[in-house]
């Protein structure tokens, strides 16, 4: 489904991406680790049109995607949770999700309709709240959610562009054990009941164990090894650069 090839990403003098390649199979879950700097979040940018790369490719269905601006590539399949959060925080969660499906409807969507009685758009906002489990947080302003709920909606809004691949970066950061396990909980049931396709980073290991089928560990903006959490936890290279052992 994507497919990077040869990722190169240049700020001035410091290479934060290094000629990284690597493919995603659809309906998968693979997890970037690395330390703090390693380029991962960089990586984030360049495969979602934010930054455009120093040289490389990126395809999504053998489409390439450089080049292209940001909501083009939202618009090919690509749906990203932002680290610093794209919610609108004075307006309720049924609204930021009504506001996210209505942006990605784009010239579909009716003006001179009702937004209140269009009864696709009210289905369509009611299935997602209910998906991520936050139907009856609605009527609540985004500013009054704790951290992990704020973070569901997220996950809404991102599902409200229907997308073909998820990128999230650090999806449980700053969370307390209890919220973690629900964004866990919540990322196997889109993965398993709905199909999608995830590329998460993550610092907590427990959660990358626990989630990716296949890790890709970058070290100094390279790739330092792939494999499943077994082959991980005990590469020899892995071990004394991100592990600490
Ligand atoms: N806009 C920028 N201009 C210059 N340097 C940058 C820019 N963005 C990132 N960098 C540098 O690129 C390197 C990779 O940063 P990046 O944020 O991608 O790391 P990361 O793996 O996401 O780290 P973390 O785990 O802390 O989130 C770092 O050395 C960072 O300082
Ligand atoms: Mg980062």
């Amino acid at each position: 489904m994507l497919e990077v090839t040869n990722l190169v990403k240049d700020f001035s003098s410091l290479r934060a991406v290094n000629n990284v390649s690597f493919n995603l199979s659809r309906q998968t879950i693979t997890a970037f680790i690395g330390p703090n700097g390693a380029g991962k979040t960089t990586l984030y940018h360049l495969i979602s049109g934010e930054l455009q790369p120093t040289s490389g490719s990126v395809k999504l269905n053998g489409k390439e995607l450089v080049c292209l601006p940001p909501q083009k590539i939202v618009k090919a399949g690509i749906g990203r949770s932002f680290q610093i959060t794209s919610v609108f925080p004075s307006l309720t969660v049924d609204q930021n999700i009504r506001a996210a499906v209505i942006a990605h409807r784009g010239k579909q969507f009716n003006f001179w309709q009702n937004l209140q009685t269009d009864v696709s758009l009210n289905q369509n906002v009611t299935e997602i709240m209910s998906l991520v489990g936050i139907e009856h947080l609605a009527k609540i302003p985004v500013q009054n959610l704790s951290h992990g709920d704020r973070s569901l909606v997220e996950i809404g809004i991102v599902l409200a562009v229907k997308p073909l691949l998820i990128l999230l970066d650090e999806p449980t950061a700053g969370m307390s054990r209890p919220e973690t396990n629900r964004i866990v909980e919540l990322i196997h049931y889109l993965h398993q009941e709905l199909g999608c396709t995830f590329l998460i980073t993550e610092h907590d290991m427990e959660v990358v164990f626990d989630l990716a089928e296949s890790i890709i560990v970058l070290h100094q903006g390279s790739i330092l090894a792939v494999g499943n959490s077994e082959e991980i936890k005990n590469h020899p290279d892995v071990r004394r650069a991100y592990l600490g052992v």
